[in-house]
């Protein structure tokens, strides 16, 4: 079982690995792989709920899909990602969203798109006993107030704001930090400054380690973000077998006498 004292233990001195999951057998697919981190995003708005963002994804969705991904996971850490609004505004029901996702829905820990406000927040959660990663630069959540999906910290000022809410969150008690769509010279600053460790996407190598939506990196989104790299064409496989079942229905081939049981005894009711 990889335990937050393993990542941190990691850091700097092993590449950390963590990919998204939203079910139960792919939760299975990726922790036989050995990833070490499987984090239930709220992409799964875009991935698997067929929303054109993550705002509309509730805590009963995430909990629910942590709970499967719980089922088919044996070693890695699962991390459930807090969904738009489910932390922030009020301190109890975020310790009730948060507690949940432990109780009820068996993360490991939890994960919070991070800002000024989840400081305090972070903080009191781990004093609770509920494991944080915090997360900075591109926040999703964030969309309407950042103009859309844009890399972060590009100037002094903004990357300087980064450094300093990445240092406290790890002072409030963060295991780790996800930074997303940042330069990669502002995510190695981090990495240097922090002793938890971080994890990019989109962020360049000097992390800790690294992190893609399940989608991107197994060719399974109709549209990747320019930092992803996809490892397989399951779109593709997808399609073949879609289309190679559709083929066999509707000519006759399957199913075949083996996929069949014929009933002798059944011959009576004619
Ligand atoms: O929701 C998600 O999948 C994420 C990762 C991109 C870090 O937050």
């Amino acid at each position: 079982m990889v335990t937050v004292q393993d990542l941190q233990r990691m850091a700097g001195e092993e590449p950390i690995t963590m990919l998204t999951a939203y079910d139960a057998p792919t939760a299975e697919i990726v922790d036989d792989a050995d990833v070490d981190v499987i984090l239930v995003g709220d992409s799964m708005g875009n991935a698997v709920l067929g929303y054109d963002s993550t705002l509309p994804v509730t805590a009963d969705e995430v909990a629910s899909r942590t709970a499967a991904v719980a089922r088919g996971t044996d070693d890695a850490l699962v991390v459930a990602d807090m969904p738009f609004l489910s932390f922030g505004a009020d301190e109890s029901a975020t310790i009730q969203h948060c507690g949940r996702m432990l109780k009820e829905a068996d993360a490991d820990a939890v994960k919070l798109e991070s800002g000024p406000h989840t400081v305090e927040v972070t903080e009191r959660l781990v004093q609770l006993g509920i494991p944080v990663m915090a997360h900075l630069g591109l926040t999703p959540q964030h969309v309407n107030q950042l103009g859309g999906y844009r890399r972060q910290g590009t100037d002094q000022a903004a990357a300087e704001r980064i450094l300093d809410l990445a240092r406290a969150h790890e002072e409030a008690g963060a295991f780790s930090l996800v930074l997303e769509h940042v330069p990669a010279n502002l995510a190695a600053a981090v990495t240097e400054a922090l002793s938890i460790p971080t994890i990019g996407i989109g962020a360049g190598p000097d992390c800790d380690g690294q992190v893609l939506v399940l989608n991107d990196a197994v060719g399974l989104s109709d549209w990747t973000p320019p930092f992803a790299r996809e490892f397989g064409d399951v779109r593709g496989e997808y399609e073949r077998a879609v289309s190679a079942y559709v083929d066999a229905v509707e000519s006759d081939e399957f199913p075949a006498e083996e996929h069949s049981h014929v009933e002798e005894d059944l011959d009576e009711l004619y």
